[in-house]
Formats: C-alpha cells, structure tokens, sequence
C-alpha cells in the first residue's frame, strides 16, 4: 500500500511511523508513506498555505490553491482509491473502516489546521472524510496517523502469527479477553488457575467466555451490531 500525506507539520509524523509496526511495515516494502510539506504547493514568496476567512471571524482558513495543485501533482502520477480528509465531522473510524482501507493500493491523505479548508476542497477534491472521534485537536495529523496505524497493521503480512490481528479487541465484534504473564502470583494476586491446566480447549472456551462477558459490560452495542 502506498499513503501520500499532506501536511504543513511533516516532523509530526517522525515517532509514530519510525518505532514498532508501521516501522516494520515498511521495512518489508509492505506499506510506502510519503509525507508531502504542502508549503512546497505555494506559489507565495512567504509559502502562506492560509488566509482570512471572507465571512470574517476568528481563525484563517486553508488556501484551495497549494491544496488543488499538490493533489494535481499526485494525481497526474497515480490513481488513487480515496482521497481523505481528517475532520472530526467526518465519518467515525473504527475496526471495520480499518479493516476496509487495509485492502486498499493508494491512498491520499490531507491533513488540515485553522479553523478548516476552503469548502471547495472539500466539495471537489476529497473523496472521503474521517474522524478519529467527536473532540477537536489542533490539526489533521494526529488523526491521520492513529488511522495510518490502525490501516497498516491490518496489511496482510504486516503482523506475524503471535501477534495477528484476528485476536485483536473488535475484531469479530468482541473485545479481546484478559492476558496475565509471569509471575504466577503477585503480592498474592493471581493468575486464574485454568491458564495455568496447560487444557488448551478449556483455555480457549474460557478466553471466549471472558471476551463475551467484556463486551457485554463494556461494548454492549457491538453485540448489537451498532456504533458504542
Ligand atoms: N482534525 C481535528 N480534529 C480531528 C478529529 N477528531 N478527527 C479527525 N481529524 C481531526
């Protein structure tokens, strides 16, 4: 998979995708990230990627301009399957959009600041519209990168067998199951017997049963097939 980014803050994205998974992702050729700085788009000697907004108010808005002429840049070189915007009025992230975007080739992604972009971005150039969840952070990078982890690590050969997704939380509706490792016993605090039978079918009824049992007092509406 291949996930073009434009941002006005690359070196936000320096942590996240340089440690652990996506790291690795990337180190086997199966996921390609390019950061793009928008400010290379502008045509402006100061690199201005924002101005007032005409309805007037507090906040800049982002210039369609540096926006239309990077997407062009891109466009013109591949096709892509979506072209995304980070918003948190767009449509809510969760295990099942990941899952989705996982089977993807090329992906877009714009990250926006201010108080927003000029509408017609939005209107003419973006395919889809992705919240991490209904609070305001200070620019689309941080979404972008909790989606760009949830998307790649679902990538076919991107985890191996110990640590698949398929026994992630919400994978098949459920949350996963309680985990304990050693010592056997903390402080007097112990692990639950069964672990330790060494009966693997009994370990697994009892890890279903525990992830039943979460959800239904945790996620109630995933049992229910709805959003929680
Ligand atoms: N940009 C600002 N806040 C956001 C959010 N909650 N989700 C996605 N993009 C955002």
């Amino acid at each position: 998979m291949r996930i073009d980014i434009i941002t006005i803050f690359p070196e936000m994205f320096q942590g996240p995708f340089s440690e652990s998974i996506i790291k690795r992702a990337q180190q086997k050729g199966l996921a390609h990230i390019h950061l793009h700085q928008l400010r290379d788009y502008t045509t402006d000697k100061h690199r201005k990627t924002d101005d007032y907004a005409f309805s007037g108010g507090a906040g800049m808005v982002m210039m369609i301009e540096p926006i239309a002429r990077c997407v062009d840049k891109l466009t013109a070189e591949r096709k892509y399957d979506e072209i995304i915007y980070m918003s948190p009025d767009g449509d809510l992230l969760d295990q099942k959009v990941a899952n989705q975007y996982s089977l993807k080739g090329n992906l877009m992604i714009l990250c926006g600041h201010y108080k927003g972009i000029d509408e017609r971005v939005r209107e003419r150039l973006i395919t889809k519209e992705i919240s991490i969840g209904s609070y305001v952070l200070s620019g689309g990078e941080l979404a972008a990168a909790v989606f760009v982890d949830s998307v790649v690590r679902l990538i076919p050969g991107v985890l191996g067998d110990e640590t698949s997704a398929l026994s992630d939380s919400f994978q098949n509706n459920l949350v996963s199951p309680p985990v304990y490792t050693r010592p056997r016993a903390f402080r007097g605090w112990k692990v639950p017997d069964i672990l330790l039978s060494g009966n693997e079918k009994l370990i697994e009824e009892w890890k279903y049963e525990q992830s039943l049992k979460r959800t239904a007092e945790r996620k109630p509406g995933l049992l229910r097939n709805e959003d929680d």
